[in-house]
């Protein structure tokens, strides 16, 4: 019986409540046990067969994965608040902030950021589809336009960028969100990336939206930036595929 949609409960077959369940359109349901780590598993593998899930809840996750779930992602997500906001930064001579876009310079950059060893897995092909679906489509949201910019260097071409959409569908509060922050490697390390961070936070800021939030993936150095920039813990997100029935 399980699943009962109204209440967005995974219950047990005698109907007791085992967790609650956030569904999204894309993401598989958020699952937040209210029992024991095991009961949620072995139901969720009843109920839930070759469904991708995510929780917020390590135990969960364990479970899962010792009853043949597999992990695909384990990231944090993160905010920022938009009150005392260190001011932007200055960038070194020639260097720009320019409006938001899409062109092959920053597809390179992008390409070479993210490389194959990337915590996020390298740039792809699909990636460079989902930028540019926002900026001509508007799909799955427009850019938030006041907090994205492209990092131009001296010699008129982008090397980098910070993307932010907002409000956003998939958060359970208000927000603006970082869809995509990257520096092309030759110009990593001088403070380009907390210049974009800075712009997106004061844009979104200007833009009257609440809070600005992202996920990083465990593991990815760039947590030292958001860490370093204020931005605080709201929780866990662990991503798995459960075994198909
Ligand atoms: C994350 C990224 C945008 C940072 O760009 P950057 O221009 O090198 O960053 P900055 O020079 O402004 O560095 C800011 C701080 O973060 C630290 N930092 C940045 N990248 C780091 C790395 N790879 N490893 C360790 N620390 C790093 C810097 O040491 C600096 O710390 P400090 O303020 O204590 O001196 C860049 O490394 C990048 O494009 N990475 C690949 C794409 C990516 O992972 N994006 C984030 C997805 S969530």
């Amino acid at each position: 019986m399980p699943i009962r949609p109204a209440d967005a409960l995974l219950c047990a077959d005698d109907g007791e409540p085992l967790a609650r369940l956030r569904e999204r359109d894309d993401d598989g349901p958020m699952v937040r046990p209210i029992a024991a780590a095991d009961r949620v598993a072995r139901q969720m593998l009843r109920d839930l067969p070759g469904r991708q899930v995510e929780t917020p809840d390590d135990a969960l996750a364990k479970a899962l994965v010792a009853a043949g779930a597999t992990l695909t992602r384990s990231a944090t997500e993160l905010q920022h608040d938009l009150e005392d906001l260190p001011d932007p930064v200055a960038l070194p001579a020639g260097w720009s902030l320019s409006a938001a876009g899409w062109d092959g310079d920053l597809a390179a950059a992008l390409d070479a950021a993210y490389g194959p060893d990337h915590p996020d897995g390298g740039w792809t092909d699909n990636d460079t589809t989902s930028v540019r679906d926002m900026f001509e489509r508007s799909d799955p949201v427009p850019p938030l336009l006041p907090a994205s910019a492209r990092l131009v260097g001296p010699d008129g071409r982008s090397a980098g960028h910070v993307l932010c959409a907002g409000p956003v569908p998939w958060t359970e509060y208000p927000c603006a969100w970082i869809l995509n922050i990257g520096v092309g490697p030759h110009a990593q390390g001088n403070g380009f990336g907390r210049a974009l961070l800075l712009h997106a936070l004061h844009g979104t800021r200007d833009a009257g939206q609440p809070v600005l939030a992202l996920s990083v993936v465990d593991g990815n150095p760039a947590r030292h930036l958001y860490d370093r920039t204020g931005f605080t813990v709201v929780t866990r997100v662990l991503t798995l595929t459960t075994p198909a029935a």
